[in-house]
């Protein structure tokens, strides 16, 4: 792994002009006059990783801040019980374009697209910053930057390629970052690239901030007594756990981990997660394909849950399973920061993030065989496996920490509000 630390500042600094004058209240960022106001955007009420991402931001950001929803959920509720102002401004067309729509998508959409945009514009007017968290704000909200007039930063949490997005959308994203844009931070250098490859953009020009994570929350979790933790989740006290934590979605991979616990006999895997975004057909195929390898009694769909440090705490491995290449991968650091090995797919973010045979193992995407063998492995060596977990902590701890995120996006928020 490289220093995302280094990374971060390498980005940060590479954009910045030089010469510019220290102000106050943001420490250490030149030219920023006071804390600036920011209204956050997004497009989802739903608890992912984008969003929990943006909750500890939106919700210890030191001046004026709101968050605008395009969609109602869990999320809003969240945000509130923080303290956060959130509003809402919903349209059940713009929610349903999908990430590979086709032009037909968009133009049914268009009133909504508008209407959104407009409602985006009206309510930005009254911060300095404009922080655009998904692909469907950063749409509406750049359209509108003709009404608001306000510096806007985008937060990219996906790789932006033909894998993972329409051509209409693909094209959507690269005129508007190009022309309404002032500033784009991404949460890995393999997201940040795949931006560079559409745009042409200067790669330094595109700053990568990873993810942290809240070690308190995890270190606040009593494992010590790991039957008592498991029977209060509901969990086999004493069967061997492997846990797969993440919306049900098939390019999370629930099948492959599937696949591989076929041939893991005395191993129960545990999915922690649901379908956010309607994938309900996925979740009847894998339990069609759980039936058919006859693992049923082994297999436990637990849903979303909102304490995700407990159920990793109660699991003995912790297993990423995407088969395609991962923008970031919150519940890799979060599996580290739990004391738990990780094993996960060598594609994207993930590889910023685990150093194979260090501080985790990585599998070939879609490799269920693979998966399996690593598994087996960590089962035999717990010597192993607490090597990987020791060294996992230490460098969540140096680079994935909650506070060195903040601050670097503090810093990238001030900096587009100079
Ligand atoms: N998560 C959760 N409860 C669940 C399943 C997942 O809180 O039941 C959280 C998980 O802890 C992580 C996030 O959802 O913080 C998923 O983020 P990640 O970046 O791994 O994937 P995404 O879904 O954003 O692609
Ligand atoms: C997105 C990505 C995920 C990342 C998260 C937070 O949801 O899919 O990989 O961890 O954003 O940046």
């Amino acid at each position: 792994m490289n220093s995302p630390a280094s990374v971060n500042a390498q980005g940060l600094v590479a954009k910045q002009p030089a010469g510019v004058e220290v102000a106050t209240a943001v420490a250490g960022v030149p030219g920023v006059k006071g804390t600036p106001s920011v209204l956050f955007v997004d497009q989802s009420g739903q608890l992912g990783g984008a969003e929990l991402c943006l909750l500890p931001l939106a919700s210890t950001w030191a001046a004026r801040r709101e968050v605008l929803l395009l969609a109602d959920g869990p999320f809003r509720a969240r945000l509130e019980s923080l303290g956060v102002q959130v509003e809402l401004t919903c349209d059940a067309r713009v929610s349903g374009i999908s990430k590979n729509a086709v032009r037909f998508g968009w133009l049914m959409a268009l009133p909504g697209i508008v209407r959104q945009a407009r409602a985006i514009a009206r309510r930005a007017k009254a911060f300095d910053v404009l922080f655009l968290n998904t692909q469907k704000a950063l749409v509406l909200g750049a359209l509108g930057k003709p009404l608001h007039r306000k510096r806007i930063i985008w937060h990219l949490h996906d790789i932006v390629s033909v894998e993972h997005f329409g051509p209409v959308q693909r094209l959507v994203v690269k005129w508007l970052t190009r022309f309404a844009v002032d500033h784009v931070v991404a949460n890995s250098r393999a997201s940040a690239a795949s931006l560079v490859e559409l745009t042409h953009f200067a790669p330094e020009s595109v700053p990568v901030v990873h993810n942290g994570v809240d070690l308190n929350a995890f270190q606040d979790i009593d494992a010590s007594d790991l039957r008592a933790l498991r029977r209060h989740l509901g969990l086999p006290e004493t069967a061997w756990l492997a846990g797969l934590f993440g919306r049900l979605a098939p390019w999370k991979g629930q099948h492959i981990a599937l696949e591989a616990l076929a041939n893991l006999p005395d191993v129960h895997l545990v999915l922690v997660g649901a379908a956010l975004f309607g994938e309900e057909a996925y979740v009847e195929a894998l339990r069609v394909q759980a039936a058919g390898l006859r693992i049923e009694d082994r297999l436990h769909f637990v849903g979303f849950q909102d304490n995700a440090p407990a159920w990793m705490k109660a699991m003995d491995v912790i297993l990423h399973t995407s088969t395609a290449p991962e923008p970031f991968g919150r519940v890799i650091i979060e599996g580290m920061a739990a004391g738990r090995p990780v094993i996960a797919s060598a594609a994207g973010g993930v590889t910023e993030i685990v150093r194979h045979g260090k501080n985790g193992l990585l599998v070939e995407p879609g490799d269920a065989a693979a998966l399996a063998g690593a598994v087996e492995a960590l089962r035999a060596e717990p010597d192993r496996a607490q090597r990987l977990v020791s060294q996992a902590l230490i460098d969540v701890e140096q680079h994935f920490s909650l506070d060195e995120y903040i601050a670097q996006m503090t810093k990238a928020i001030a900096y587009v509000a100079r």
